[in-house]
């Protein structure tokens, strides 16, 4: 009875769709969201142009200036809807252990009530009629190369065309991944409505969204279901939903079958190759926080001093991380474009992520200037007496100059034209820097993990952990200040483990535990583990100001941790690790004091113990399955420090 083919609507599915679990799927969906038409996404670029033009023609989109930035968009959001909403964002495990204390928790059965079916006559089911008056794009995606072994397939129902455009952008995107689902292949189903229903003959808006938000997950069922966001990682549900979150708890599962393998780990990692003047190569995979630095250091370029090294991307924000038979690690990126961010980004901090965007990029809540190209804060290098443009829109399509802004500014700043968390969406292979091998299948050896966090005080620029124990640990306590990257408020200093508080699709405690066990395993079986670093770029000086110059210069730190891995630089043990010397950095081309160095390397004692205390409470909100080696360690970091 409930059959969409029942009341009219016509499926659509191309013959070459044969899967019948996804037909199944996509009708069931159909007949709950009731959209107007259902379009199967092939991934074409005529398809990509066709959609961007509809979004051009709703308003969505603006077309920027052809001569200056050939077949690029931007979009400007609803100001309400902007950034991940971490508070909106559920694990529906069975067990409420099983999403852990930093996970919000819903019982799939009651969060199935409010999403599906409905919890009483006069609270239908959110999800029920979310579509009327919009097309169902159903979008089918491989996260990692098509085709390989390590990829995974998902299939999103969204009524964006902006999410779809965005995901051919994102993700390997259209029909060859039909091919590969074939009539039996194992899919993620993603469910995404911007739950703004459209009544017939009701016209509609250029970012249309909804007040009430959820972002839920079923890890056992591995399901998705987004409601009333239409922004990236709340939206895009191939990334932090899908690569992130139920990825996780995918790798978890694998090493807790019968066979009791090593399973995987699904991790908030860049990736980068380093490669030295003698054409030795290394491959680093980096945790920082959102909007801490991931995508300017996977595409680092080497300043002077370091003639002859070269910094290639495999990825820019997540790493899928696989044992091998040979006992090595190896990391995929199982995306294929980068979702940046883009205030702070300029020739001077990331020549390659500019030239990455000089075509064919989708921009969101950046600047636009009088002659239709983008601008944001941040965009020239900060020079002295830098000239602001005459005149903008800004992200809201409000008139911005200097002027208005200074009169309309918070905290004596200027009222920015751009949104902190302004990005944009371009394809990976746009990047000057791109590792020749970044979509190789085998994924590449990892020598280094790092863990980097944005502390204005008390953490030093570089540690290198003694061990894998004391690398989780450091790992696991990481703390940084709260970024633009998800609403609520910023440069709040916040527990974030791994990295992953908003994106362990599982208990936290648990995620420790599956890293101990990975490393003991892989240490047993005689492997040579990667060494584990955690970094700070942030440290702030008594003007306020950043005192480490950060981007192309975290290669002299880069460069520091290689030297460890050969044996060439002797560091320095401290209560919970090895930092360096100051002449143990090669200073070459950058003037920076001993002093200076002090400044952002200095162990204070008052300070840590107080920083103790916080790792303290994070384990006591963690308590539930806390690995014993974690409590161990902070006691001998304890005991290291009162001595
Ligand atoms: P997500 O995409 O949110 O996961 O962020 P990300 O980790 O990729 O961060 P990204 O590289 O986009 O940097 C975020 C902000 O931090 C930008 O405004 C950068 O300009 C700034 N930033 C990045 N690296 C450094 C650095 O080394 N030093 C300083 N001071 N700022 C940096
Ligand atoms: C992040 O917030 O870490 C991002 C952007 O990479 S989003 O895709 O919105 O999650
Ligand atoms: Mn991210």
């Amino acid at each position: 009875m409930n059959s969409p083919v029942m009341q009219g609507l016509n499926l659509n599915t191309p013959a070459y769709v044969k899967n019948a679990r996804l037909i199944a799927w996509v009708a069931d969906m159909a007949a709950l969201c009731k959209p107007e038409t259902i379009y199967w996404c092939d991934g074409s670029e005529d398809e990509y142009n066709r959609l961007c033009q509809q979004l051009v023609d709703a308003g969505t989109f603006i077309k920027l200036n052809e001569a200056k930035r050939p077949n690029s968009y931007l979009a400007w959001s609803d100001p309400g809807d902007v950034a991940r909403v971490e508070d909106r964002t559920y694990i529906c495990s069975k067990n409420k252990e099983d999403a852990g204390p930093t996970n919000n928790w819903v019982a799939p059965a009651e969060m199935r009530q409010t999403l599906e079916t409905g919890r009483s006559p006069s609270e239908p089911a959110l999800f029920d009629g979310c579509m009327r008056g919009r097309t169902m794009y159903v979008v089918p995606f491989s996260m990692g190369p098509l085709g390989s072994p390590i990829a995974h397939i998902g299939v999103e129902l969204s009524d964006s065309p902006y999410v779809a455009v965005n995901m051919k952008i994102m993700t390997r995107m259209g029909r060859a991944v039909f091919d590969v689902l074939g009539t039996d292949g194992e899919f993620v189903p993603c469910v995404h409505t911007v739950g703004a229903p459209l009544e017939a003959g009701q016209a509609d808006v250029k970012w249309p969204c909804n007040k009430t938000k959820y972002i839920v997950h079923y890890p056992e069922t591995r399901e998705i279901w987004s409601y009333g966001s239409g922004y990236g990682g709340n939206a895009l549900l191939g990334k932090k939903c899908f690569a992130l979150r139920i990825a996780s708890t995918m790798g978890r599962a694998a090493s807790q079958g019968p066979s009791g393998g090593l399973g995987w780990l699904a991790e908030h990692m860049l990736i980068l190759g380093v490669t030295n003047p003698q054409g030795k190569k290394y491959h680093v995979a980096a945790a920082f926080p959102s909007a801490c630095g991931k995508t300017n250091f996977s595409m680092l370029v080497p300043p002077a001093g370091f003639e002859g090294w070269k910094v290639t991307t495999i990825g820019d924000d997540i790493a899928w991380i696989k044992p091998q038979a040979d006992g090595k690690l190896r990391a995929i990126n199982p995306e294929a474009g980068y979702f940046g961010v883009a205030p702070g980004t300029n020739y001077k901090t990331n020549p390659n992520c500019m030239a990455s965007l000089d075509k064919n990029v989708i921009f969101t809540n950046v600047a636009l200037t009088d002659d239709g190209d983008v601008w944001w804060e941040g965009m020239e290098a900060d020079a002295p007496g830098k000239a602001y443009p005459e005149h903008l829109m800004d992200w809201q399509g409000r008139d911005w100059t200097p002027e208005i802004a200074r009169q309309n500014g918070e905290n004596g700043k200027m009222r920015p034209a751009a949104h902190p968390n302004a990005r944009f969406t371009v394809a990976a292979v746009n990047n000057p820097a791109l590792d020749a091998a970044w979509d190789d299948p085998a994924g590449m050896p990892i020598d280094a993990f790092i863990f980097g966090g944005r502390r204005s005080t008390t953490v030093p620029l570089v540690t290198e952990a003694r061990n894998w124990t004391e690398g989780v640990y450091m790992a696991a306590t990481m703390g940084s200040e709260t970024t633009a990257a998800a609403t609520g408020q910023a440069g709040i200093v916040r527990r974030d483990p791994f990295a992953m508080l908003p994106f362990a699709g599982y208990n936290m405690a648990d995620y420790f535990q599956h890293w101990l066990n990975m490393g003991d395993k892989l240490t047993r079986s005689g492997a040579k583990l990667p060494r584990i670093y955690t970094t700070n770029w942030f440290r702030k000086g008594e003007d306020g100001k950043f005192v480490w110059p950060g981007y192309g210069e975290n290669m002299r730190v880069l460069k520091w941790m290689i030297d460890r891995i050969e044996g060439q630089a002797n560091g320095q043990d401290h209560v919970f690790g090895v930092s360096p010397a100051y002449d143990e950095l090669n200073w070459t081309g950058l003037d920076f004091s001993a002093a200076q160095f002090q400044s952002v390397t200095s162990i204070d004692k008052a300070a840590w113990q107080a920083e103790l205390k916080l790792h303290e409470d994070l384990f006591k909100q963690l308590q539930h399955n806390l690995p014993k080696e974690l409590t161990d360690t902070k006691a001998a970091i304890e005991q290291r420090l009162a001595a």
